[in-house]
C-alpha cells in the first residue's frame, strides 16, 4: 500500500465542470494509469469519465456511458480507454472473469467505477476520485494520488484546491 502523498479537493457546480476536470486529467495522463472512482449512484463518475475520454482524444461520436451490462467498454484514443463498472460485481472470481487484471497497468488507461468493490491493494498505483453530492448541481470531488506516477500526474495538473 502506497502512502497518499498528494491530494486536493474541489467543488464543481455543473456536469460540464466535472467533465472539464476529467478532461484536464485526460490531457496529461500516461499509459498504465488507473483512475478509481468512488461515489453513490448519480454522483458523476460517468460524467467525469466522459471528460477523461475527451481529454484522451476519444472521437466525439463515441457516447461514453456506464458499461453496467458489458462491464468493460473500450474506446480508441491516444491511450486506449478502458471504462469499467463494477456495480454488479460481488464475487472476487468475477474480476478474473472480466479480465480486469490483464488490462490494469498495461498500455491503456483504466477508469473503474465502483472501485470500492475491489480490495485497495489489488488496485496498485492509482488516482482515487471520490464524488459527494451536497446538492443537485454541486459535487465535492476529492482526488488523491497513490504512488509515484499518480503523484507526478496530479502535480502536472496544478489544480488549486
Ligand atoms: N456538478 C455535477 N457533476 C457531475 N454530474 C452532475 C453535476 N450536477 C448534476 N449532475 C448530474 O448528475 C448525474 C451524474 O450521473 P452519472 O451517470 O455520471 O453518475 P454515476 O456516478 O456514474 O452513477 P452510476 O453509479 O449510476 O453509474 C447526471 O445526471 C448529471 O447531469
Ligand atoms: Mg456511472
Amino acid at each position: 500500500m502506497h502512502a497518499a502523498n498528494i491530494k486536493f479537493q474541489l467543488t464543481t457546480n455543473s456536469p460540464e465542470e466535472t467533465r472539464q476536470l476529467g478532461e484536464k486529467i485526460g490531457q496529461h495522463i500516461q499509459a498504465g494509469m488507473v483512475i478509481a472512482l468512488f461515489g453513490d449512484l448519480g454522483s458523476g463518475k460517468t460524467v467525469f469519465i466522459q471528460g477523461l475520454a475527451r481529454g484522451l482524444g476519444v472521437p466525439a461520436d463515441y457516447y461514453v456511458t456506464s458499461p453496467s451490462y458489458t462491464l468493460i467498454n473500450e474506446y480508441p484514443a491516444r491511450h486506449t480507454l478502458f471504462h469499467v463498472d463494477l456495480y454488479r460485481i460481488n464475487h472476487p472470481m468475477d474480476f478474473e472473469e472480466i479480465g480486469l487484471f490483464e488490462i490494469m497497468h498495461n498500455s491503456g488507461v483504466v477508469a473503474v467505477e465502483w472501485a470500492d468493490r475491489l480490495q485497495k491493494d489489488l488496485l496498485g498505483e492509482h488516482v482515487s476520485v471520490k464524488l459527494e453530492t451536497p446538492d443537485v448541481e454541486s459535487r465535492n470531488i476529492y482526488i488523491t494520488a497513490y504512488g509515484l506516477e499518480p503523484t507526478n500526474l496530479l502535480k502536472k495538473l496544478q489544480i488549486k484546491s
